[in-house]
């Protein structure tokens, strides 16, 4: 059997990395205790590679173009993933669906971040949503991973106000901020036990497999 507190941390990412820089940050000045294993990432073209590289994390790629299917590719994530005694994983704009081998190995140990007021506005387009839709306030939503797009239990939630005159940019920028601090957060007392999943029976002292 395997401690808990031996578990490592992977960050999934497929773009810029600013939430997986967050994490990264925590890590670092000790707010999250789990070492960080690596950066996994899905696209090659992805900024949040160089960036993770810079500062000497790991990082994975698990190209999803060079894979026939997504089953394929999912395959290769857990397998990448187990290989590193990776105990628990955060999703930081990782933008692919969770299937059942990802969910079999991590479900109730991996978290999402997503830049809405979560059930509304879920999906891709979360930010441009809100500010179509013409709503007082959006905010910031972290979950954990199920089976959906976006519908896990809920963690932790922040509403954030649109302005008079906010763009995607301005809008994106106040959420971003929201964002880094409450994924850190979430991780933090992921990693220590103190958030548990409301329904699935977790041995937390066990590595998945
Ligand atoms: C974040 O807004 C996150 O909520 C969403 O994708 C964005 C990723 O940003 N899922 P970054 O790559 O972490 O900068």
């Amino acid at each position: 059997m395997t401690s808990r507190a031996a578990g490592r941390l992977a960050v999934l990412a497929s773009g810029t990395g600013s939430n997986a820089m967050a994490v990264a940050d925590a890590v670092e000045d000790g707010r999250i205790a789990a070492p960080l294993a690596c950066v996994l990432v899905d696209r090659t073209d992805a900024p949040v590679i160089a960036r993770a590289r810079a500062r000497g994390i790991d990082v994975v790629l698990a190209d999803r173009a060079a894979h026939a299917s997504a089953e394929d590719h999912e395959r290769a994530v857990v397998t990448e993933l187990l290989n590193r005694n990776v105990a628990w994983v955060v999703l930081a704009g990782y933008m692919r669906i969770c299937g059942p081998r990802f969910l079999r190995a991590y479900e109730g140990r991996a978290l999402n971040v997503h830049p809405s007021l979560l059930p509304a506005f879920p999906g891709r387009n979360a930010i441009g949503d809100a500010l179509e839709a013409g709503v007082a306030a959006t905010g910031v939503t972290v979950h954990f991973i199920d089976a959906g797009v976006d519908t896990g239990p809920i963690v932790s939630q922040e509403a954030v106000a649109i302005r008079p005159g906010d763009d995607h940019a301005s809008l994106a920028a106040r959420i971003h901020d929201v964002e880094h601090r409450l994924l850190p957060d979430a991780t933090a007392r992921l990693v220590a036990g103190h958030l548990v999943h409301p329904y699935l029976h977790l041995d937390q002292e066990l590595l998945p497999t």
